[in-house]
């Protein structure tokens, strides 16, 4: 029998949380014949939240739950931890400048990070949910000098499968038949989802679409800002969705791309396509073996230029600000 892969879910007691530790806890995260045990870290005041949804993993009698640890520390949570899913954030709430945004992101990443370094196990690899995604990974990559970098990503799975879903429904062409879409840069209203190596069918998708104002005035801003419109619509913001595309993250990233095909995941910029080194920015990436590769020599027409400039512009800000702040 397989040795338990221990999983850490920071803000396991949130939303995303709710929705995702079922999925992981039967399998879903890195498939159906590896046992799991849970670590869920919380802030003292949510331990008890956090308790009811693990005597709710408990009724569940999950085969592959093997143990269930709640706990506050950070020590605790990473102690041998090879996948960990940092989830809980600070949200922006009104009347906060970014400024204030990332100091307080960094004040939970920076102790993560440095808690990651210190007890994970060597194999650990780290998904960031929590928002500013790609810049707390940032912080958390810089508070580990001894992780390899490429180990800290973040999430921007969830705007590719909103960016597939929005092309599925335009085209009529079903979900399974699109492949090789890309989100560049930014988890914001900056990111850029490209279509123009897109797949329907086999074909190329900028040409079966053929029409660059719906690109441009539909497209773009209804996968960008996707997630104010679930806010709107459901008084709460989505939680199923990112929890689903984090599972999703992490399972291409443990069992690889499907041949012909590629995803979307923030990851540590090795300078590829312009986009400066060591920021952590979406790209098309393959994965085999539990390692990804930047999708090389996509020829980057003029529209898609320009967006992926602004979106990694934004990204450069982030990290510049960090930097003032002392976080990285
Ligand atoms: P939530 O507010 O329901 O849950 C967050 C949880 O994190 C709370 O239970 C809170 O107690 C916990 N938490 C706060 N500080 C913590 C710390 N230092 N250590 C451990 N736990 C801590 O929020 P929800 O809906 O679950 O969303 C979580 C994050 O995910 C937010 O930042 C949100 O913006 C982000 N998000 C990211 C998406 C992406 O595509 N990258 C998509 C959707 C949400």
């Amino acid at each position: 029998t397989r040795t338990p892969v221990n999983v850490t879910v920071t803000g396991a007691a949130g939303q995303i949380g709710y929705a995702l530790l079922f999925r992981i806890a039967s399998g879903h995260l890195l498939g159906p014949d590896v046992p799991v045990n849970l670590r869920l870290l919380e802030i003292t005041p949510a331990l008890k939240a956090a308790e009811g949804t693990a005597m709710e993993l408990d009724d569940c009698a999950f085969p592959l739950l093997r143990g269930i640890e709640i706990t506050d520390d950070a020590n605790v949570a990473f102690d041998g931890a090879n996948v960990a899913l940092l989830v809980g954030a600070r949200p922006r709430t009104k009347g906060m400048e970014r400024g204030d945004l990332l100091s307080a992101n960094g004040g939970i990443f920076k102790p993560q990070g440095k808690a990651i370094n210190d007890n994970a196990a060597d194999d650990i690899k780290v998904l960031v949910v929590g928002n500013p995604a790609n810049t707390n990974a940032l912080i958390a990559q810089a508070s580990a000098p001894d992780v390899p970098a490429e180990r800290f990503t973040a999430m921007t799975r969830l705007d590719h499968n909103r960016a597939i879903s929005q092309l599925a429904k335009k085209t009529g062409a079903a979900v399974s038949d699109i492949k090789r879409l890309t989100i560049w840069g930014n988890h914001s209203a900056t990111q850029y989802p490209d279509i123009f190596h897109a797949e329907i069918a086999g074909k190329n998708a900028a040409e079966v679409v053929a029409d660059e104002q719906w690109l441009a005035d539909a497209f773009i801003p209804t996968v960008a800002k996707r997630g104010a419109a679930i806010i709107e619509a459901r008084g709460a913001s989505s939680a199923a969705s990112a929890a689903n595309a984090a599972i999703d993250h992490v399972h291409t990233w443990v069992n690889g791309t499907a041949e012909g095909d590629w995803t979307s995941m923030g990851i540590p910029s090795d300078g590829s396509y312009g986009v400066p080194e060591g920021l952590i920015s979406s790209f098309p990436v393959t994965v085999k073996d539990g390692k990804y590769s930047i999708v090389q020599d996509l020829d980057i027409n003029e529209f898609s230029r320009k967006r992926i400039d602004a979106s990694v512009k934004e990204l450069t800000e982030e990290r510049d600000a960090v930097r003032e702040l002392g976080l990285i």
